[in-house]
């Protein structure tokens, strides 16, 4: 079975369905359509039909995995299912019939969904060039292991609150700990980094982490820019602020994450 909608082709389905052809399960209403033996105008074909009208078709099926859609960015935005899916011109991804996307894959490097997603989102693509980031187009991670491209996507999915997708893979990171840093308890992960790529080793926002520190912290204690007020500050914005706040993600042992 290649296409997976060969399984409403089955005895099974036309008798739950009554559809006793698997086309009728999609382009419903075609009485007429198959009286006139053919014919557009007479028959639910997806291309001139409103894109919610489009939608409810599949999700008549698929709404309780996809129960987020239509409210999502995509949807927002006037895509439809067949926007990424299609019955009939399926990449080789066949179990999710995803729609072909040569272009980018040889273009860029990109392969399966992501390289669907970089036909759109080819502003993104170029967040994964730099040299520090996930590594999407050796296939370490795909755009699906951090979007769900059928959901709202709320902030904590990013990595705010709970971080839930960033917390997945570096659990410990994500803590709970005794003492929090609240940057990444209440902000996320994003508050500090950039999570497709970015030039600093590390993917911080910020090229150098005092610079990093510096845009959320005005008030250091007070050796930290030293008693001499016309001496340069001690610590300035190349100091390496976690050589002594080591535990920078959260500690169980230091309010100020020096172990
Ligand atoms: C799972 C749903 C689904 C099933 C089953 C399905 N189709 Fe489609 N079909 C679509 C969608 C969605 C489109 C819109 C084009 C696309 O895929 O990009 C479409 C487009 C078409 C078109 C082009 C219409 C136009 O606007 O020119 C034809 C013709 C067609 N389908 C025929 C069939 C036939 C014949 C069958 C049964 C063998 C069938 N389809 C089964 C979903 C389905
Ligand atoms: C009559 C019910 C029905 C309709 C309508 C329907 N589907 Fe499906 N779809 C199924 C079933 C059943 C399967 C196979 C079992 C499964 O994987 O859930 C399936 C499988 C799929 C899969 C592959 C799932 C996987 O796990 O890889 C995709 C993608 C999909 N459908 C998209 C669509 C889209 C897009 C539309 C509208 C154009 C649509 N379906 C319309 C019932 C339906
Ligand atoms: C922006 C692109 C996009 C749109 C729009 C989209 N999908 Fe998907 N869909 C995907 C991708 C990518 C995957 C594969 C996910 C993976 O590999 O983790 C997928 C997977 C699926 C699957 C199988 C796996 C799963 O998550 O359940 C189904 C079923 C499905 N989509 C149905 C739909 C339906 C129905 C719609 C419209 C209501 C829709 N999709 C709209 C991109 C899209
Ligand atoms: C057919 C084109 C298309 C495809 C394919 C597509 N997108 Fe989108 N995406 C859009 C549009 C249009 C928007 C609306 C906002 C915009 O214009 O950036 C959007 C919005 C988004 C947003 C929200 C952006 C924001 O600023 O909040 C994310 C995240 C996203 N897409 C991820 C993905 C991922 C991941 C995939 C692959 C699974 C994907 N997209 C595939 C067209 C597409
Ligand atoms: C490691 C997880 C991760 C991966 C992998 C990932 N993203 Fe993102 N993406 C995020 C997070 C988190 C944000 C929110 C950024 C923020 O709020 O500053 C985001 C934001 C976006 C946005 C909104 C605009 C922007 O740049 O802020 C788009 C569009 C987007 N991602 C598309 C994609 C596409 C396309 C891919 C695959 C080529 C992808 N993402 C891979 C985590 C990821
Ligand atoms: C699917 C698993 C996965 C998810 C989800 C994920 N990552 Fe990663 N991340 C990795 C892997 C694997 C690496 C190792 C680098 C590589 O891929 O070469 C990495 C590397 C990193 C690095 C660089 C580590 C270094 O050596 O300096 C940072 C920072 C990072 N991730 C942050 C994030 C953030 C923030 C999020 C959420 C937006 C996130 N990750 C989501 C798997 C994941
Ligand atoms: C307050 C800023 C900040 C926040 C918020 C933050 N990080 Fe970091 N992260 C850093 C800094 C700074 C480094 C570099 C540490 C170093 O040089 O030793 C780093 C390094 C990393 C690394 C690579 C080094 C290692 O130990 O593996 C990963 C992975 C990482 N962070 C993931 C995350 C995740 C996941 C989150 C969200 C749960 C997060 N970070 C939130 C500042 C932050
Ligand atoms: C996005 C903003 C943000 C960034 C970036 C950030 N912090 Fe914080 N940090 C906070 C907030 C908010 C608190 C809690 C402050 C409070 O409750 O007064 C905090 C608390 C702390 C504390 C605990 C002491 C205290 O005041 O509660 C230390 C130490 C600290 N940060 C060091 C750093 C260092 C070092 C960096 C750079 C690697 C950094 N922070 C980056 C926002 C940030
Ligand atoms: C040589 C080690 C060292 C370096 C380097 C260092 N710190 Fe600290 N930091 C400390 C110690 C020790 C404390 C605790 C002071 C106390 O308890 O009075 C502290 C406390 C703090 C606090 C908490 C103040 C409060 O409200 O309690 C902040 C914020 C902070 N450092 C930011 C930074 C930033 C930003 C940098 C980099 C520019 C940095 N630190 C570099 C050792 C260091």
């Amino acid at each position: 079975m290649r296409n997976p909608h060969d399984l409403l082709d089955t005895v099974e389905w036309q008798e739950q369905t009554g559809n006793s052809l698997v086309c009728l399960n999609c382009h419903v209403d075609a009485d007429d359509h198959i009286g006139a033996g053919g014919g557009l105008g007479n028959i639910f074909a997806f291309r001139e039909e409103p894109a919610t009208a489009q939608n409810a078709t599949c999700l008549s099926c698929h709404g309780d995995t996809h129960p987020e859609f239509e409210s999502s960015e995509h949807s927002l935005a006037g895509l439809t299912c067949a926007s990424c899916h299609s019955q009939h011109s399926a990449d080789e991804s066949v179990a999710s019939l995803l729609r072909l996307s040569m272009q980018s894959r040889d273009m860029l490097g990109f392969s399966g969904s992501s390289a669907l997603c970089v036909d759109c989102h080819a502003g993104t693509a170029s967040d994964f060039a730099f040299n520090e980031r996930h590594r999407l187009t050796e296939g370490v991670l795909e755009c699906t292991s951090c979007h769900d491209p059928h959901s709202r996507e709320s902030f904590s999915l990013l990595g705010g609150f709970r971080q839930e997708q960033c917390a997945g893979c570096h659990s410990d990171k994500g803590g709970p700990f005794v003492f929090e840093h609240a940057a990444s308890r209440v902000d996320g992960c994003t508050a500090c980094h950039s999570p497709h790529g970015s030039p600093n080793r590390h993917m911080l926002t910020h090229q150098r982490v005092a610079e990093l520190c510096y845009s959320c912290h005005a008030e250091v204690p007070q050796f930290h820019s030293g008693f001499n007020p016309v001496a340069p500050p001690r610590f300035g914005l190349d100091t390496q602020c976690v050589n002594c706040h080591v535990t920078i993600h959260g500690s169980n042992l230091d309010p100020v994450f020096l172990r």
